[in-house]
């Protein structure tokens, strides 16, 4: 039977009993990690969210009753222990915090049984997802997870206490919000009162946020829950966790310097790395041209060289073609591998037809300074040599070549950068790179929607001088945006808002909303803004991400504590799922019958 905490105090975690406390008693809680049984002595490793303390269970101390319920423990069970912080006799565990120290029971209680779980409680499991991700309250308790969300819960605390003493303050908005899709698929609920309307989650507290700004709060954050209906990958969910933050009566520079100083204070005190300060920045249009990417990981080089000019009048077709089709011709000299195998290099292709490259050219110096190439055949002499030298290519190096429109250039040959990189291990997995990537394009071209859509938000403030083209040349405005970049993930975003209505009627007109439209979707903030805005401007960190990086996580599902898969479903709730019949005529609504 299950015995009960009756006036029982835990006094310590186990490892916070330290070598000053021998010879004090001291009362421990936790899970039986394991139990041994060494002649007349039963161990235990005693297991809570600090770690593990060997408790040693001997029979003239914990008496017969004791010892005999010491035999019957099993991993798992909770128990409570009260005994004498001692020096270990022997088997000293160099690798733990309370290696040299044990706890000799006088009394034990049996707090709860616990069947064998599925998979072993143990650090790095090699248990398959899915099995933890079902019973994920049991892979919770191993170790790693819970490092993770306490440093998860420490970070928090750190930014709030940051954001506190610079003025923040700490407001919540809405959760049920009105549905303005632009952006990300909305989750919607139904409403039971307005049958056939919805409510959105939000995406971001965007809207209420600059609303705030209009109120007067001028500087406000929010720990904010998100919702977005998208496709998952390993540094995205569902709903994830945003640091928001906006300020009123600022430009782009006094938003980066709280933000770096924030990201400053955190790794000092949740990691104690310093970053320096001010972090590196670049554009946008320098991080494609040299980096192939947006968010560039700056840990290593391997850039793109922009080649089109050296090859616009050479023999080859593939890269005169994309020339004459707009495009260009770039390229990454892979140092030191001009010896890949043929084998190698056909999947590099492969892999670069996986970003929509139409082939992948090579070139390979050989030591003896010839060269092998797939292309070499349609170049003079000159012409290899020429590109060879604007490669900076030595002997011994490998040349890769994509040709196209630069969007499928940059993304070619900015996946491979990466995907060589950590092959060849380029770069130091410990080290944090942090950099500001400014001046966004305004609009990106969305083939699906045959219209620009917003690359940030149809709230960002375009450059002054760039404000005439907004209407006639969209593609050709940049925009008063910034995203923090860490490690090659974009870790945060954000941007100085529009709060001139003239501003912002054009810019609706250039994502081609008509007026009514916009009125329809936003009228409640152009109302606002027409009883009086200060300027403003703001970011959110994504905090799964951020978390992920400093622990060095492979996927955010390792920093949440209950996280969704793929196909956005919680395998241990089995969420979502269908609902009774009179809920749905409550909220009157139908399914339609959905084919297998
Ligand atoms: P943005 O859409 O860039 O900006 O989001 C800010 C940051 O949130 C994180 N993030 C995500 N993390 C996990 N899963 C997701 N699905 C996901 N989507 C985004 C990223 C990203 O950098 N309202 C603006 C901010 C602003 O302008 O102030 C916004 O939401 O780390
Ligand atoms: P092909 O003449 O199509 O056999 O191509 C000759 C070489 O050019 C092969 O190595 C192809 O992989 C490569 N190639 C084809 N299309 C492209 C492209 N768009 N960019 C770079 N290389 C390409």
């Amino acid at each position: 039977m299950a015995e009960s905490m009756n006036g029982l105090h835990r006094s310590h975690r186990c490892t916070e009993v330290s070598n000053a406390l021998v010879g004090e008693q001291v009362t421990l809680m936790g899970w039986v990690q394991k139990r041994r049984n060494l002649g007349s002595l039963i161990f235990i490793d005693l297991r809570d969210r600090s770690g593990l303390m060997q408790v040693v269970f001997d029979e003239p101390v914990v008496g017969s009753e004791g010892f005999a319920k010491a035999g019957e423990l099993r991993s798992e069970f909770v128990v409570a222990v009260v005994g004498t912080v001692q020096k270990r006799a022997a088997a000293v565990n160099e690798n733990l915090a309370t290696g040299d120290i044990e706890v000799m029971a006088t009394e034990l209680r049996i707090l709860s049984k616990a069947q064998t779980p599925p998979f072993p409680i143990e650090e790095n499991s090699q248990t398959k997802e899915e099995l933890r991700l079902k019973y994920r309250y049991l892979d919770l308790r191993r170790p790693d997870l819970q490092r993770n969300l306490m440093m998860r819960s420490k970070v928090t605390g750190i930014i709030r206490a940051f954001l506190l003493e610079e003025g923040f303050l700490e407001i919540e908005t809405p959760i049920l919000q009105k549905s303005t899709p632009e952006g990300a698929r909305d989750y919607l609920v139904p409403s039971r009162v307005h049958p056939g309307s919805f409510y959105a989650l939000p995406q971001s507290p965007q809207l209420f946020k600059q609303l705030l700004m209009c109120s007067g709060y001028d500087r406000y954050f929010q720990v904010a829950k998100c919702f977005r209906d998208e496709d998952l990958r390993a540094d995205r969910q569902p709903e994830f966790t945003q640091i928001d933050m906006e300020m009123s009566f600022v430009d782009m520079e006094d938003v980066i310097d709280v933000n770096q100083r924030l990201l400053a204070r955190v790794f000092k005190e949740a990691l104690g790395v310093d970053v320096p300060l001010p972090i590196p920045r670049m554009t946008w249009q320098e991080a494609m041209d040299r980096f192939g990417s947006d968010k560039p990981d700056i840990r290593f080089g391997m850039e793109l060289t922009d080649v089109s000019e050296v090859v616009k009048d050479c023999g080859f077709g593939v890269f005169t073609g994309a020339l004459e089709a707009g495009g260009s011709v770039r390229g990454i000299n892979v140092e030191g591998q001009g010896a890949m195998p043929r084998k190698k290099i056909d999947k590099l292709v492969e892999f670069a037809k996986g970003y929509g490259a139409k082939g992948l050219a090579y070139l390979c110096v050989n030591e003896d300074g010839t060269y092998k190439s797939s292309f070499a055949k349609f170049m003079t002499e000159e012409e290899l040599d020429a590109l060879v030298k604007a490669m900076n290519g030595k002997p011994g190096d490998l040349l890769l070549f994509a040709a196209d429109r630069n969007k499928i250039v940059w993304e070619v040959l900015g996946a491979l950068r990466l995907m060589l990189a950590k092959e060849l291990e380029l770069y130091d997995e410990s080290t944090f790179a942090f950099l500001w990537v400014v001046d966004f394009p305004q609009f990106e071209w969305s083939d699906e929607q045959e219209r620009f859509v917003a690359m940030h938000h149809p709230f960002t403030m375009p450059y002054e001088e760039d404000i005439d083209k907004l209407v006639s040349d969209p593609g050709a405005v940049r925009a008063k945006a910034y995203d923090i970049v860490l490690n090659g993930c974009e870790l945060g975003g954000g941007s100085l808002r529009i709060y001139q209505s003239d501003i912002q009627e054009k810019m609706f007109e250039a994502l081609g909303f008509t007026s009514q439209e916009a009125h329809d979707r936003f009228g409640f903030l152009l109302d606002a803004f027409s009883y009086g805005v200060p300027p403003h401007a703001g970011l959110a960190f994504g905090l799964d991400r951020m978390i992920m990086l400093m622990m060095g996580a492979e996927s955010i599902r390792d920093v949440i504590a209950f996280p969704k898969v793929k196909d956005a479903s919680c395998l241990m709730t089995e969420a979502p799922t269908p609902v009774d019949e009179k809920q749905l005529e409550e909220l009157a609504l139908k399914v339609e019958e959905i084919e297998e």
